[in-house]
């Protein structure tokens, strides 16, 4: 079964080179709900748990910005109740944890649109965001409402109406009108439930971003298999499409 539970992983060893940004494509609530013959909503509630030990353990780790994705712009065609349950999600998450996430320095961020939530979880969302702004410990995005190629759209819109020249359309212009302007690109991008999906997640951001493709669904993703994803990613060569001397000489 792909979420069964592994051996316990040895986590001591200190990690020679961490990613600054992670994001992660929480996938496979559904499927361990339905391992467990529940419903689909429990499975997001379990993996709403899982935040806390995931953003806990990031900031123990020393990753410096976390982007999770909560709800893509495609999740409304998902039955009524689930979109209304992961909205739900969505405010506990808020009222439950923020006054603890605000005192640990974890800075919130929102990344897509915010416009077509109910006003009351949008003004949630946007004092949540404030509240947090002057935190520096770990800057945490939720995508939540986003889409990859709707940010891209979104991007080209506000360069064409900003006036700028199309030969001073370069990537780090295109890069300053995403939602994600003033984030680093992320390092590693991890999906937990073995799809090997980019699932319109940072469709631009991630052009030169490591993956990490785990079987465990997200409910069962921990601070051992997040030790585990950071681990796999310190010994990786990070090449930008260069190769041997040239790629050593420029480092
Ligand atoms: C994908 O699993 C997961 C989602 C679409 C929602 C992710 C939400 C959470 C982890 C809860 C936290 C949410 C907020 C709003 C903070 P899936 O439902 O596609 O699983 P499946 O592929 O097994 O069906």
């Amino acid at each position: 079964m792909p979420s069964a539970k592994t051996k316990p992983i040895d986590t001591s060893k200190p990690i020679s080179r961490l990613p600054t940004h992670v994001a992660v494509i929480m996938d496979g609530n559904g499927r361990w709900a339905a391992q467990r013959g529940l419903p689909r909503l429990v499975g997001h509630r379990a993996g709403t748990e899982n935040l806390r030990r995931v953003i806990r353990a990031c900031v123990e780790f020393g990753v410096k910005y976390l982007t999770l994705y909560a709800f893509s712009t495609e999740n409304w065609g998902r039955p009524k109740e689930e979109v209304q349950g992961l909205m739900h999600i969505l405010e506990d998450v808020i009222d439950r944890e923020l006054a603890e996430l605000h005192s640990e320095g974890v800075q919130l961020r929102h990344i897509g649109h915010l416009d077509a939530l109910h006003p009351m979880l949008r003004d949630k969302v946007i004092k949540a965001i404030e509240m947090t702004k002057n935190n520096d410990r770990l800057v945490l995005s939720l995508a939540f409402n986003y889409g990859g190629r709707d940010e891209i759209v979104c991007a080209i819109r506000e360069i064409i109406d900003e006036g700028v020249p199309s030969n001073d359309v370069t990537p780090e212009v295109v890069s300053q009108h995403m939602f994600t302007a003033g984030t680093p690109d992320p390092d590693l991008i991890i999906r937990t439930s073995g799809e090997m999906r980019i699932s319109n997640f940072l469709i631009w951001q991630g052009a030169y971003a490591e993956w990490y493709v785990t079987q465990t669904y997200w409910p069962d993703f921990g601070r051992e298999q997040l030790y585990q994803a950071l681990l796999e990613y310190s010994g990786r060569e990070r090449r930008y499409g260069r190769v041997g001397k040239e790629f050593e000489d420029q480092q």
